[in-house]
C-alpha cells in the first residue's frame, strides 16, 4: 500500500461498510414509461470535426452518416448536431443565412435526410441546433433590412436603434459583444451617410433579431415545422436566455458575459438587462405547443446561461422545455463538497418542476475536461488555452476526466457527452495564433485564445494521415503530432482504454437503468473523508469517487462492478481505489 494512506485496515467485509452508513435521498426515480429524454445519452456531433468524406479538410454529413455506427457502438440514445445550415461560417455556422438549407460545406438536404434515415435505423435520435437569438449578415432578412429605410417593418426584425451624441455617432447603450468590444454596429444609409446602429451581442455578422416582432416568432414555428417535419427529434436551442431584451435598453455596467446574472446581486451592477428577461418564456410555451401536435416526444433542450439553478429550471417547466443544460455542474471545481452541492442543487431544481436533470462536462465552447481538469485551479477553466499559459497536466487530467465521466454517468437524468471525450481527447493547447479561427479570439483583442482548440479534428485512425479525419489527412486545423494514441482504432477492444471504459459504463448505465433511478448520498462510510469522497447509491449501484490524494482499501467481497482505472490488489486482497477514482459496485446487502 503507498506511503500516506489512510489505515481503513477494520474495513474488512461490505456488511461492515453497510452498517456504518447513513443516507439522505435526494431524488426518488422516475416511472418505467417515462419519456426518452428524461434519461439519454446524447452526443455532441461538430459536424466540422468528426469526420470528412470528401477530403476537403472540414466535417460533412457524409462523414458524419458513414460513422453513425460509432455511436452506436458506444451506446448514446441520440445525437445533436452543431448547425450546419447555410452560413459565412463567421462562427463556425451559429450565424446562420437560410434555416431551411444545408451548407454546401456540410452536403445537401439529401444528405442529411440519409443521415436521420440512417440514425434511425441504428435507433438514435437526432437533434438539431436551433440559433434563434441571431442571424448571419448574410441572411435575406438582414439584406433587406439593411437596403430598407430606417423605421421600415425591414429594420424593425432586427434591433436598430439611432445613435447617440452629435450625428448619433455613439451606440444607443453601452451593451458588449460576449465576444469582445462594442455590442453594436453602425450602418451606411442608403444615400452613403452614416446611419442607424443595430445590436449584435456576439459577432459583428450575428445581428440579434427583435423577439418582439410577431413576423420573427411566426418565421420560426415555421422553421420548426420544417425540420420537425423531416424527422429530427428535437432541437438545442442556442442562447435561449437572450432573445428578449429590456425594452428600455438601459445601459449596464456588467460585462457581457453568457451568465444571465453573475452580477445580479452586485447593487452596483444588478441583473443583466440582455439575458433571462421573464418574457422569454412566452416563446417556449409557444414551441412546447408545436412539438406537442408532433408524435414521438420531441424535445426542447436550452442553451441557457442562467445564474442558478432556479432560473435554469424556469426553463423547463411542464409547458415550456424539456431539459436545459446544466452549466453549474461543467463549472464546477473538482472538489467533493462542491460537486456533491451542485448535483444536490441541479437535482432539487429540476425535480421542483418535473424536468430531468442534464450533465454535461465538455462542449464546442468549452476547453475539454480531459484539460480543465489538469490545471492548478479546476473549475469552468480559461477561454482557451495557449502555448504561452500554463499548459495542462495531461495524465492527471485523463484521470480525472474518466473519474467524472462515471460520476457523471452514474447520475440519475440525462447526460450530453461531446465527440472525442469518449476517446480522451484533451484540447489542442498549442495552436498556433495564425490559425485561430474562432471570433472571439479577433473580437478580445487577443486577450481570449477562445474555443479552437477545443473544436481540432477527431483522430480515428492513428496511422493515417489526418489520423483518419478525412481521406486526403487534410483537417481544417492541425492536430497535435501525438493524438495517435487517442485515436479510435488504438483504443478498440483495449482493455482500460478511455474508449473501453466509456463503452461498458454505458452499457452497466443502460442495464441497471441508472438514468431513471434514483439518488441518495451515503455518509458516514469508513472510507475516507467526506472532504475527500463522494458516494452515492442509484439503484442496486454504491459509486464512489475517490477525490481526494490517499489511496482506499476496499473491503474484499465488495462485488465491483466498474471502474475508471484499472485498480490494484494489496497483499490482503483489497482492492485500492487510488486518487481521482471512481468505482462502482454493488450495494452491500
Ligand atoms: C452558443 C454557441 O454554443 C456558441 O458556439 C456560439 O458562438 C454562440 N452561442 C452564439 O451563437
Amino acid at each position: 500500500m503507498p506511503d500516506g494512506a489512510p489505515d481503513n485496515g477494520s474495513v474488512t467485509s461490505a456488511q461492515t461498510v453497510a452498517a456504518a452508513t447513513t443516507t439522505t435521498l435526494v431524488h426518488r426515480p422516475s416511472g418505467p414509461d417515462a419519456q426518452w429524454w428524461r434519461s439519454a445519452v446524447i452526443y455532441q456531433v461538430y459536424p466540422r470535426s468528426f469526420a470528412d468524406s470528401d477530403g476537403d479538410g472540414v466535417g460533412d454529413l457524409p462523414g458524419i452518416t458513414a460513422r453513425l455506427g460509432h455511436l452506436s457502438r458506444l451506446g448514446v440514445d441520440a445525437l445533436w448536431l452543431s448547425p450546419f445550415y447555410t452560413s459565412p461560417q463567421h462562427d463556425a455556422g451559429y450565424d446562420v443565412a437560410d434555416y431551411r438549407q444545408v451548407d454546401p460545406l456540410f452536403g445537401s438536404l439529401e444528405d442529411i435526410d440519409a443521415l436521420i434515415a440512417r440514425a434511425d435505423k441504428l435507433g438514435l435520435r437526432v437533434i438539431m441546433d436551433l440559433v434563434p437569438n441571431h442571424t448571419s449578415d448574410e441572411h435575406a432578412w438582414f439584406r433587406a433590412a439593411l437596403a430598407a429605410a430606417p423605421g421600415s417593418p425591414e429594420r424593425e426584425r432586427y434591433i436598430f436603434r439611432e445613435g447617440k451624441g452629435p450625428d448619433g455617432a455613439d451606440p444607443p447603450n453601452n451593451w458588449e459583444s460576449v465576444f469582445g468590444g462594442v455590442g453594436w454596429a453602425r450602418v451606411t444609409e442608403a444615400d452613403g451617410t452614416p446611419g442607424q446602429w443595430y445590436l449584435h451581442l456576439f459577432d459583428v455578422h450575428q445581428p440579434d433579431l427583435d423577439w418582439e416582432n410577431e413576423e420573427v416568432r411566426e418565421e420560426f414555428d415555421a422553421v420548426l415545422r420544417f425540420w420537425l417535419d423531416r424527422g429530427v427529434d428535437g432541437f438545442r436551442v442556442d442562447v435561449a436566455h437572450g432573445l428578449i431584451k429590456d425594452q428600455d435598453f438601459p445601459d449596464w455596467a456588467g460585462h457581457a458575459e453568457m451568465i444571465a446574472g453573475d452580477d445580479a446581486d452586485n447593487p452596483d451592477i444588478g441583473p443583466a438587462p440582455m439575458w433571462d428577461q421573464p418574457r422569454v418564456h412566452d416563446v417556449y410555451r409557444r414551441w412546447h405547443d408545436i412539438l406537442a401536435t408532433y408524435d414521438g416526444d420531441r424535445a426542447l433542450i436550452a442553451e441557457a446561461w442562467a445564474d442558478t439553478d432556479e432560473a435554469m429550471a424556469r426553463y423547463v417547466r411542464e409547458d415550456e422545455m424539456h431539459q436545459a443544460f446544466n452549466f453549474d455542474f461543467l463549472c464546477t471545481p473538482w472538489s467533493a463538497p462542491d460537486l456533491r452541492r451542485s448535483i444536490t442543487d441541479g437535482l432539487t431544481a429540476c425535480d421542483s418542476v418535473g424536468a430531468p436533470t442534464t450533465w454535461v462536462m465538455s462542449n464546442h465552447d468549452v476547453v475539454r475536461a480531459t484539460s480543465r481538469l489538469g490545471l492548478r485551479t479546476t473549475g469552468k477553466g480559461p477561454n482557451g488555452i495557449g502555448a504561452q499559459d500554463e499548459q495542462p497536466d495531461v495524465e492527471l487530467g485523463l484521470r480525472r476526466a474518466r473519474a467524472a465521466a462515471l460520476l457523471m454517468l452514474a447520475l440519475p437524468g440525462s447526460a450530453y457527452l461531446y465527440q472525442g471525450e469518449e476517446l480522451g481527447l484533451p484540447d489542442h493547447t498549442a495552436l498556433p495564433d495564425d490559425v485561430r479561427q474562432d471570433p472571439a479570439w479577433w473580437r478580445s483583442g487577443h486577450t481570449e485564445k477562445g474555443r479552437d482548440g477545443c473544436r481540432v479534428p477527431l483522430p480515428w485512425a492513428a496511422a493515417e494521415p489526418g489520423f483518419g479525419f478525412s481521406p486526403t489527412g487534410a483537417t481544417w486545423l492541425p492536430q497535435p503530432q501525438d493524438w495517435g494514441r487517442y485515436a479510435l482504432d488504438a483504443q478498440r477492444g483495449v482493455a482500460g482504454s478511455t474508449y473501453e471504459v466509456y463503452r461498458s459504463a454505458l452499457r452497466v448505465r443502460r442495464d441497471f437503468h441508472l438514468g431513471t433511478g434514483s439518488l441518495a448520498w451515503v455518509d458516514g462510510l469508513p472510507l475516507g473523508s467526506a472532504d475527500s469522497v463522494i458516494a452515492f447509491t442509484n439503484r442496486q449501484l454504491l459509486v464512489l469517487v475517490n477525490l481526494g490524494e490517499t489511496v482506499l482499501r476496499l473491503p474484499a467481497d465488495l462485488e465491483l462492478v466498474h471502474a475508471s482505472q484499472d485498480l490494484a490488489v494489496d497483499a490482503d486482497q483489497r482492492v485500492l481505489v487510488g486518487p481521482d477514482t471512481t468505482v462502482w459496485a454493488l450495494i452491500p446487502s
